[in-house]
């Protein structure tokens, strides 16, 4: 396994924004030594019935940062979301900052651009993003490092930020109660999903985990931080030791009765351009599709 670069000693002020409407959380995390900060998983906000996108959810973002003085240096997507839109693109536009995403980003960009039925003009290359991340990449916000482990499963281009004490497990993990995310969309594997989680258990105890969804199960108050120890002690799906032909059974199991994600349609044609609509017609209007009997 690769030798990560912790440094557990640096531990970056985190705020968590939840959106009510798809149970996202994203988060500012603010380099303890310096105004530099970093977004994570920003959303922008749609009314798919309506066709209508707005952005509160990044204004309140922006304020947050603007009200405090921060200087925005990076935009993290942890993966191409199938629930949300990122804001990403909106954000870097107001706020300045580089937009990065793994390196896989090309597979997901092959896969959705057939089944959206992109003509040649939508590079698959990553070319949208400013920065492709591979396992054990390490970059600066201002004075704090931070570093990326390749964690697929629940897509191929999923990775997790560690930023000195703070991980964000994007949609590795979930809360103890709430387990782990899906491994049944395109290029998700439920087996691969197991060994990333055990990644990311294998950080120190006391690292704080910070979701990337929650939904409240059980009619708890929603909740977004947990620490590794808790996961690997109280994990419903794979904590107290649970075997990878355990985890496997069970998950693809429950994926088989899973409904599509409500937003997956919007989600994977923005998210795949980076947040970035398709472009737009001579008119300047702007259209999505929507792939019969494809997904
Ligand atoms: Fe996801």
């Amino acid at each position: 396994m690769t030798d990560y670069p912790i440094a557990p000693s640096i531990s970056p002020e985190v705020t968590g924004f939840f959106d009510p409407a798809t149970n996202t959380i994203s988060y500012v995390v603010q380099d303890p030594a310096s105004r530099a900060c970093a977004v994570i998983d920003s959303v922008m906000d749609i009314d798919y019935f309506a066709g209508r996108i707005t952005h509160d959810n990044a204004d309140r973002i922006i304020d947050y940062i603007q009200g405090n003085g921060l200087e925005l240096q990076w935009l993290i997507e942890t993966h191409v979301h199938a629930d949300h839109l990122s804001a990403a693109p909106y954000i870097q536009g107001k706020l300045g900052g580089k937009l990065g995403i793994g390196s896989n980003i090309t597979m997901v960009q092959e896969v959705f651009g057939k089944i959206f039925n992109e003509g040649t003009e939508f590079q698959r290359d990553g070319s949208q993003f400013d920065r492709l991340f591979e396992d054990g990449d390490t970059y600066m916000i201002g004075t704090m490092p931070a570093f990326v482990m390749h964690t697929p499963g629940h897509t191929p281009a999923c990775m997790v930020h560690v930023m000195g004490d703070a991980a964000f497990v994007g949609d590795t993990l979930f809360m103890p109660d709430g387990g782990s995310a899906r491994a049944d969309f395109p290029g998700g594997d439920a087996g691969e999903l197991y060994d990333s989680i055990q990644k990311v258990l294998s950080l120190p105890d006391q690292t704080r985990l910070f979701m990337c969804h929650d939904y409240g199960p059980n009619g708890r108050d929603i909740q977004w931080e947990t620490s590794v120890g808790a996961e690997r002690m109280h994990n419903i799906h794979v904590g107290g030791g649970k075997s990878k032909a355990e985890f496997v059974a069970f998950r693809t199991d429950r994926d088989a009765q899973l409904d599509m994600p409500k937003l997956i349609i919007p989600s994977l044609q923005v998210n795949m351009r980076a947040g970035e609509m398709p472009p737009a017609d001579e008119d300047g209007r702007t259209f999505l599709k929507v792939p019969v009997n494809t997904l």
